[in-house]
């Protein structure tokens, strides 16, 4: 689905919000947003310019099943199924995003959000950027960029992701197409970390048909229903980026940072500009929840798993839970080490059994409180590749993060000395159901 059929889908619904009176760009859209928790909403007049801007549109699992025409708790299926098997989009005439070419390149037009009070400025934090590795071809994610002035941005590049390989094999600029308002699987495909060499155009094109079209300046396909495209070079000029408000909803650091000059500009001839929160539901869901089938998969490869959360308590991003079907005493551990395979920013993973709800932490939590021993059943690595994000990791600049990982066996033990391994013991009781209107009294 496109942005504006999502829009529609959503209003249908009754859960779109309609915002009509004028609103600033300049804090006030941002403070709208959170203030409406992950309810989507659609800004009629955003000053200055009057310019249409949505947002909170990817903030529930929901959504993006709705977005991807699928049933919520086919997503993760949908998802794994996409990421082993990606397809080439096709191209087509008819381009959406190319209907208007601006005469001019003023990125002072466009409704771009400053957010939070120490923010270094506007910037756009719902843009895909499509750039082609000289030795292993197109690369689609997202990358926050921070207006400078009307024709340039700074963007962040976090070291070793498939746009910064890209940039670094080159001196010269590296053509960039900024997509704003991308279709929504590609909003999602844009989020995975598939092996490099692999698209995700490709993965997008396997979750919804995608087509593509040629870039006008620069040799580049992008989705051809987008709403805004931004063709540019990712230049080896580097400027100030930061301060910004992270997935951890703490302000990330200032960084020298590459400058991207945008050349040329095409658009839908009424486009809606996508503003996504930092640090809202949105952000870390997105984040988070395509990186569930990584997970997945590698946990596949060593026993039976059965479902995965990346908990938004943990930054959506930090923390996850593994569901698996235990078949062996060693498969917790097995477990453990594969989801650090599986999402390299992990930093604590607990595993469950069949019998407790990753989603719920509560029993979570209870699972840990009964089924854990701490000098059993928790593994720590110390001095780990870690996420950029986590303030308490070791940063280095220019070089990845390092952080100590820990794994939470909280599977039911097959092995304890003084217990039987048997599942009983380790069961919730339940009682026998009853209707208390029965017992009493009107
Ligand atoms: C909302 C959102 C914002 C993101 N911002 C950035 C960013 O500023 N810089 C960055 O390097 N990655 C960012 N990412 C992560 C990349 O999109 C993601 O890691 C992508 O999967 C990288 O894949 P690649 O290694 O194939 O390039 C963001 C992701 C999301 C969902």
């Amino acid at each position: 689905m496109n942005l504006r059929e999502l829009l529609e889908a959503l209003s249908r619904r009754g859960d779109l919000a309609v915002v009509r009176r004028p609103v600033s760009v300049d804090r006030e859209a941002a403070a709208v947003i959170a203030a409406l928790g992950g309810r989507p909403v659609l800004f009629e007049s955003c000053q200055p310019g009057s310019r249409r801007v949505a947002a909170n549109l990817l903030a529930s699992r929901d959504t993006i099943a709705l977005g991807l025409g699928a049933p919520a708790d086919g997503l993760p299926a949908r998802l794994v199924d996409a990421l082993r098997n990606p397809r080439q989009p096709l191209r087509t005439a008819h381009a959406p995003c190319q209907e208007q070419v601006e005469p001019e390149v003023d990125l002072e037009a466009l409704p771009i959000l400053t957010h939070g009070p120490r923010d270094a400025g506007p910037y756009v934090t719902a843009g895909v950027l499509i750039v082609a590795d000289p030795e292993t071809g197109p690369n689609a994610a997202f990358h926050r960029l921070l207006r400078l002035d009307r024709h340039r941005f700074a963007a962040r590049l976090v070291e070793g992701r498939g746009t910064h390989t890209a940039w670094m094999r080159t001196d010269r600029d590296l053509p960039v197409a900024v997509c704003l308002g991308a279709p929504i699987q590609v909003l999602v495909a844009a989020a995975m970390s598939p092996p490099a060499g692999v698209d995700e155009l490709h993965i997008a094109e396997a979750l919804a048909p995608t087509p593509v079209v040629r870039c006008q300046t620069v040799p580049l396909d992008v989705p051809a229903e987008s709403e805004i495209i931004l063709e540019g070079r990712l230049t080896h000029e580097l400027a100030p980026e930061g301060p910004f408000i992270d997935l951890t909803g703490t302000y990330d650091i200032v960084r020298e940072q590459p400058v991207l000059i945008i050349d040329h500009i095409t658009r839908r001839r009424d486009p809606v500009y996508q503003a996504l929160l930092p640090g809202g539901p949105e952000h870390g869901l997105l984040m988070g929840m395509p990186r569930e089938p990584s997970i997945i998969d590698a946990v596949a490869s060593v026993c039976r798993v059965l479902r995965v959360h990346i908990t938004p308590g943990g930054a959506s991003w930090l923390h996850a839970v593994v569901q698996i079907d235990k078949q062996h005493p060693e498969d917790g551990r097995r477990a453990i080490e594969a989801a650090f395979r599986g999402h390299g920013s992990l930093k604590h993973v607990v595993i469950v059994d069949a019998d407790v709800d990753p989603f719920d932490p509560r029993q979570v939590e209870w699972a840990i409180a009964t089924r854990v021993q701490a000098d059993r059943d928790v593994v720590v690595f110390p001095d780990q590749p870690g996420s950029s994000l986590d303030p308490s990791a070791h940063h280095v600049p220019g070089r990845k993060a390092t952080t100590a990982k820990m794994g939470i066996d909280a599977t039911i033990p097959w092995n304890t000395p003084t217990i039987a391994p048997d599942r009983e013991s380790f069961a919730r009781v339940t009682y026998p159901p009853a209707d208390p209107k029965t017992y009493l009294e009107a």
